[in-house]
């Protein structure tokens, strides 16, 4: 029996290295490895709850498809986009009813923006739209419409886990049987916590940012202009406080590693370390880059990928929905 495997990325950004070492190529290892079989989403109607430009989140659902595609996700394993399943939103209206709004009240991210507001002063609904406050009601849908063995998240997402698992309790004890299987996630505890350019953790919402398929020339701009201290050449310094070094060691081997550590203490330069950072960081960058940049030009191979996932996922939801409604008294 194959593990499944069930994940989503909102497309709200060009992809950045926090995103790369922190959610991508976790998923992209968990679908090389031949137990599993991985479910891999783009889950776009939960990244209209920021973006609202039409042509700005087709672009980001493109770049993460050809993103996922490019860095080595495994063909075994099915690229769909949220939207292309409706059995997902209907799900989630049939859950709503079985969704307390007290955990909702609860619920990170909305309660994140209310404290916020009351904090500035500003109405406790200033700039909450209903897809933020029932964010987790559809996160629950993308999960149990699949009956997804592991999820794996980043910490942050663990509530919503739990929220879905509460969920799914509520329609079980309802219906009095098993409909839902209770999701388990996964935390990789080994995935660190990368930091951007200006020493913050690397988000788009701080600007500090290494997106990673940008230009050969804007990556290097991107590397040069990560903040250091004032050390100059032939100082000894301190790889464990230095960004340079921290991005250096997720791309090198240990033997790279150990070697750049020592010139450290050496009193390498910073700008001779971030040149090389930047060259192995670009050579680990080449193959996918040019497999991005030519799925980014043949939209019609990336549709055609996402068209026959949709098929076999549709299939999958209408099984399950075919199960859930009259468990539920609907006819
Ligand atoms: P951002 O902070 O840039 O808005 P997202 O919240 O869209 O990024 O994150 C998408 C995925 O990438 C999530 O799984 C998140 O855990 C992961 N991720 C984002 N930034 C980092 C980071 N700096 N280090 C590790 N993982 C990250
Ligand atoms: N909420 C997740 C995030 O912000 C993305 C996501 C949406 C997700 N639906 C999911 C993750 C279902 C796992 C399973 O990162």
């Amino acid at each position: 029996m194959k593990n499944v495997v069930l994940t989503g990325i909102k497309p709200t950004g060009a992809i950045h290295l926090g995103n790369y070492f922190g959610a991508i190529k976790p998923i992209i290892q968990l679908s090389n490895q031949i137990d599993n079989e991985v479910n891999c989403f783009v889950a776009d109607l939960h990244a209209l709850n920021l973006i609202k430009d039409p042509n700005q989140l087709k672009l980001y659902t493109r770049e993460l498809v050809a993103s996922l595609l490019a860095l080595g996700l495994s063909e075994r394993s099915r690229v769909y986009l949220q939207s292309h399943i409706p059995q997902i939103s209907e799900l989630a209206t049939l859950l709503m009813p079985y969704t307390s709004k007290g955990i909702l009240n609860r619920a990170h991210a909305y309660k994140a923006k209310v404290e916020t507001n009351l904090k500035k002063g500003r109405d406790v609904d200033f700039a909450v739209n209903m897809g933020l406050f029932t964010y987790p009601v559809l996160m629950a849908a993308d999960i149990l419409l699949f009956d997804g063995d592991s999820v794996p998240i980043g910490k942050d997402q663990i509530q919503h886990i739990e929220i879905c698992r509460n969920i799914a309790e509520s329609v079980n004890f309802s219906s009095n049987k098993t409909l839902f299987t209770l999701p388990k996630f996964s935390v990789d505890e080994s995935v660190s916590t990368i930091i951007g350019t200006d020493g913050r953790k690397m988000s788009k919402s701080y600007h500090n940012t290494i997106a990673l398929f940008s230009s050969e020339k804007q990556f290097r701009k991107a590397i040069f202009a990560i903040k250091t201290d004032a050390k100059g050449r032939n100082e000894a310094k301190d790889p464990e406080n230095c960004t340079v070094f921290h991005l250096f060691r997720h791309f090198a081997s240990e033997e790279q590693t150990r070697d750049m550590r020592q010139q450290y203490l050496n009193g390498i330069s910073y700008g001779e370390a971030k040149q090389e950072l930047f060259e192995l960081a670009n050579d680990y960058m080449g193959e996918p880059r040019k497999r991005f940049k030519h799925l980014m030009e043949n939209q019609g191979k990336i549709d055609e990928i996402l068209e026959k996932n949709q098929l076999v996922m549709i299939k999958v939801a209408k099984k399950k929905l075919e199960a859930v409604k009259p468990s539920m008294g609907l006819r």
